[in-house]
């Protein structure tokens, strides 16, 4: 029996999640059974959700890691050994078996990523589930258009920098984004065609925001939750819609606000549509389609910031949590 080097949960975490809420660890890799593969892990994802997965009770589209237990996640990398004539050994594959060096897998759970179309590093970020996200949100969800004023919330992370870029591409009225820190909101400004960024750590959210949009929001693609989605709320035009990506303000400490906000849903006549990537799959082709043209054109910024070996990645988790990252977060496993 082998073995390789995991990340492994070390207790549920507090209000606020610390990396040395988990530990490294060695855990076994079975032998090969038929149609399985043995694959180096290059590159894994580092995603908010894996922080909602520490808590003890069950979420409705996902499971939840056991205390001593191996994490898992989105990763990509080489196949070593292989009993699947599918995928030979030296093929590039994405799966779900990321927090560890190697993996053995089902051929069935894994994805060939042809590298003449995006790096491997994009092939989890712009081209991953990422990019996925963003655009099922903004287009079957959002319903997005050309000519609208879109609000991105948590724009300089993975899925916003994403959203507000395609919104830019397909001819957005006007792209506003928030996001914590100065580098990020010139980031988002001078290389991700953004028109108008909040740097909600220094700037009073509520009461830039009108002045952004004075016409209001057709569209609101929040990835934060809390206040943010709140104010955003009270700049939608009659009829806008929301697209509830996610709630990353959830695992702070800050306080929330009531549910009394959501008069305004009424008041707006808003739709406000909470969504899971993975009901979209049908689009995955012409998603990967369109975002190949625009990495290959050019108009199109896959930024990362990537993490060094497995030991960084409990610290790197803790880090995407309190918004270090620009774009998207990555662990380099192997080269
Ligand atoms: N619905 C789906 O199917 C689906 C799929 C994938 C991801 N998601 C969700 O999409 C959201 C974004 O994910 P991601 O991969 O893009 O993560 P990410 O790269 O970490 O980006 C999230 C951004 O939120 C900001 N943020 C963190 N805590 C915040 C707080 N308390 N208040 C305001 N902003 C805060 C962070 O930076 P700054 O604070 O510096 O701005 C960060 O850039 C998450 O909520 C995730 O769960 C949903």
């Amino acid at each position: 029996m082998k073995q390789t080097t995991a990340v492994l949960l070390a207790r549920r975490p507090g209000r606020s999640f610390v990396a040395s809420d988990l530990s490294i660890g060695t855990i076994d890799l079975p032998e090969l059974q038929a149609e399985q593969l043995l694959v180096r892990n290059q590159y894994m994802s580092l995603d908010p959700s894996t922080r909602g997965r520490m808590d003890p009770g069950e979420k409705q589209y996902t499971t939840n890691f056991d205390i001593g237990g191996p994490l898992d996640g989105s990763a990509i990398g080489v196949v070593e050994q292989s009993t699947s004539a599918a995928f030979p050994v030296g093929t590039t594959v994405r799966h779900r078996m990321g927090w560890r060096e190697y993996a053995v897998l089902d051929a069935a759970t894994a994805t060939a990523c042809d590298l003449t179309k995006a790096p491997a590093q994009s092939w989890l970020a712009s081209m991953g589930q990422t990019g996925f996200t963003a655009y099922c949100g903004l287009l079957p969800v959002g319903g997005f258009a050309a000519g609208q004023t879109v609000l991105v919330t948590g724009a300089g992370g993975a899925v916003g920098s994403m959203a507000g870029q395609f919104a830019r591409i397909l001819g957005a009225e006007r792209v506003i984004g928030s996001a914590g820190g100065a580098e990020k909101c010139a980031w988002l400004l001078d290389d991700c065609g953004f028109d108008a960024v909040i740097n909600y750590r220094d700037a009073d959210f509520g009461s830039e925001l009108p002045a952004l949009a004075p016409q209001g929001l057709d569209l609101f693609f929040d990835n934060v939750g809390g206040w943010q989605l709140a104010h955003g709320l009270n700049n939608m035009k009659i009829h806008g819609t929301i697209a509830m990506c996610g709630a990353v303000s959830n695992f702070g400490t800050q306080e929330q606000p009531s549910t009394a906000v959501l008069i305004e849903t009424v008041l707006r006549r808003v739709t406000i549509k909470g969504f899971i990537v993975r009901d979209f799959e049908h689009l995955r082709p012409e998603f990967e389609a369109n975002v190949a043209s625009w990495l290959a054109s050019g108009q199109l910024i896959d930024r990362a910031t990537v993490f060094e070996g497995i030991a960084n990645a409990p610290s790197g988790l803790e880090g995407l949590l309190n918004g270090v990252n620009l774009g998207k977060a990555l662990v380099r496993l192997s080269d």
